[in-house]
């Protein structure tokens, strides 16, 4: 049964545009009916993501993600299919009915982030306490912490113990399974015996915030050189970490275009202690493609703050490469006197990073010095290797870039700009010849691949009667008035066990009763796969208006298998 009645969710789609809504998070152009644009989904350089306002659907040709509004909210906000609702219905204004989240995944996470909260202020009251004083002398004395940012970020301290937070947990209510759920303790079996232990102890402890400001996990740091320095949560239902991104919940709000990307907790605290609200961090991965595409919604300039070591210089290219494709302008952070900001901070005050933040490269910058630092440029080879190694860089600038960088390029090797330029001539016709040889030969291999499964085995190709009950399908959803003759000739059996044989069925019953078939009546009960196919077939017959002659000619195309 839908928890969510028909006319609810028809409010939702009349009060919240789908381009506006969408046009938040996605820059979009419009072309025809449609709007197009770079899909928040993948990492993508041609604008595959396309926007249907007339039927309330967006579709990417790119990764084949597709639905309605909920189903875009569910995707980019992260939210099962009720969270995303009551997400929709606050923008809205609309109030949410009265009986519905019984939806048991959205319940559980949200007991989840009650139980997050609940550790939380466990650990904080443990520090304020005389027993876990050691914790609170460690963030203000080891690491000069104000009482005001410890409280800002919600710093604590867990126990020397083995069930201190479980036994406290456990008076509040919470299940032993429902702990270990949420990655706050730890199971062992013994004698076939289950035994359930904190999973941090003893250790000064960072809760990890979500930009909607819910706690769905934490870092618990060691007070001394102990291994490993830091346990953290690991996936739950609420966290997963390559997802995230450390304080941007504050970040967000800091009214900068820039953010600060650091590596760590800790040099995310000390730089917002010294004011520089604008700094977040990874949670121990390397940069993700989702942490990218999720740091591109909140400014236009990253500064990339990683260690000055080998570690550090790996991981910047890395960054540097990901943030190409999201669009951003990218600067890159050199530390000197010290290897991360918290260092720098701690020993010589925020004036210096505000300076090292001032002198911050851009990536092409960085990337040239880099390659200069490959080698020994007081010899022949090296300026030679050195413009060889170049030429990639300057291949992706602009005219006006190539101008300015192969004036620097001529200053730093002694050799005429003129020399340089023709060099970066010969290696893009290179390149390009390369590049065409390539593409020929791909060429081929994909014809011969068509011609393989163009008999119709492939998977890629749709049958003849794939395309006919697609067709139909399309047809109704827009055209109640077909189903008479299509109810008339075919059975529910005539189309394809599953998602097309549902869809018909409920499409059927959805006409004979006269409710809605907008879209967004569907995306309760069909998954977010099977609604992307939906919003495809759904604008074809949007757009095309299929006739009742082709309507009729697809009936015939299922009954001839029927008899066959
Ligand atoms: P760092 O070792 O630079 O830690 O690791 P830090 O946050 O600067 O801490 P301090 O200054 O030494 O106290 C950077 C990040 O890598 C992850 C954490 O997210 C950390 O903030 N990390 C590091 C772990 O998850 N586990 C570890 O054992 C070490
Ligand atoms: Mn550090």
């Amino acid at each position: 049964m839908p928890k969510f009645s028909e006319d609810f969710k028809n409010s939702l789609r009349e009060r919240i545009d789908i381009v506006d809504f969408i046009g938040d998070y996605v820059e979009l152009k419009r072309s025809g009916r449609t709007y197009k644009g770079r899909c928040p989904f993948h990492n993508d350089d041609t604008p595959s993501f396309t926007v249907y306002p007339d039927n309330g659907s967006f579709f990417c040709f790119g990764c084949h993600k597709g639905g309605d509004i909920i189903n875009f909210t569910e995707e980019i906000e992260h939210l099962d299919y009720a969270e995303a609702v009551q997400f929709l219905a606050d923008r809205a204004g609309v109030p949410m009915p009265e009986d519905n989240f019984d939806d048991t995944l959205s319940k559980k996470r949200q007991r989840m982030r009650r139980m997050n909260a609940d550790a939380a202020r466990f650990f904080y009251q443990y520090m304020m306490s005389s027993e876990g004083n050691a914790g609170l002398r460690y963030w203000t004395e080891k690491r000069q912490l104000s009482m005001k940012i410890i409280r800002r970020f919600g710093l604590g301290y867990a126990p020397d113990d083995w069930h201190g937070l479980k036994n406290h947990m456990n008076r509040l209510g919470y299940s032993d399974q429902e702990l270990l759920e949420a990655g706050l303790v730890r199971k062992s079996e013994k004698n076939g015996r289950s035994n359930y232990y904190d999973n941090f102890r003893n250790r000064v402890m960072v809760p990890i915030i979500n930009v909607r400001g819910n706690i769905i996990g934490f870092g618990g740091r060691v007070m001394d050189d102990t291994k490993p320095k830091y346990v953290n949560t690991s996936d739950t239902l609420l966290y997963h970490k390559t997802d995230e991104v450390f304080a941007l919940n504050f970040a967000k709000d800091s009214g900068k275009d820039e953010l600060i990307l650091c590596e760590g907790y800790m040099d995310v605290i000390a730089l917002h202690a010294a004011g520089f609200q604008n700094a977040v961090a990874g949670l121990g991965t390397a940069l993700t493609d989702q942490q990218a595409r999720l740091l591109s919604r909140y400014c236009n300039t990253i500064y990339l703050s990683y260690d000055s070591d080998s570690a550090g210089r790996a991981a910047t290219d890395r960054a540097l490469d990901i943030f190409q494709k999201t669009g951003l302008d990218v600067k890159v952070l050199s530390y000197s006197g010290g290897k991360d900001p918290d260092e720098i901070i701690q020993t010589y005050g925020s004036s210096r990073f505000q300076a090292i933040l001032d002198n911050a490269e851009n990536a092409t910058a960085y990337r040239l010095k880099q390659r200069k630092n490959r080698y020994d440029m007081d010899t022949i080879e090296g300026k030679h290797h050195y413009l060889q190694d170049s030429m990639p860089i300057l291949e992706k600038q602009d005219d006006t870039g190539r101008e300015l960088y192969i004036a620097r390029l001529s200053q730093e090797t002694g050799v005429s700009e003129d020399a340089i330029k023709s060099q970066l001539k010969n290696y893009l016709s290179k390149k390009q010849y390369r590049e065409s040889r390539r593409l020929k030969s791909e060429g081929s291999n994909f014809r011969s691949l068509l011609d393989k499964t163009s008999g119709g085995r492939g998977r890629a190709v749709k049958t003849r009667e794939e395309r006919a009950e697609e067709l139909i399908l399309s047809a109704l959803m827009t055209n109640h008035d077909y189903l008479e003759r299509v109810d008339r000739s075919l059975d529910p059996e005539d189309f394809t066990p599953g998602f097309h044989r549902k869809l018909y069925e409920e499409l059927r019953r959805r006409i004979q009763e006269g409710s809605s078939t907008e879209l967004i009546q569907f995306s309760e009960m069909f998954t977010p796969e099977e609604m992307a196919q939906i919003s495809r077939p759904r604008m074809d017959g949007a757009l095309a208006n299929y006739s009742m002659r082709e309507v009729e000619d697809c009936i015939a195309v299922l009954k001839k298998r029927r008899h066959r």
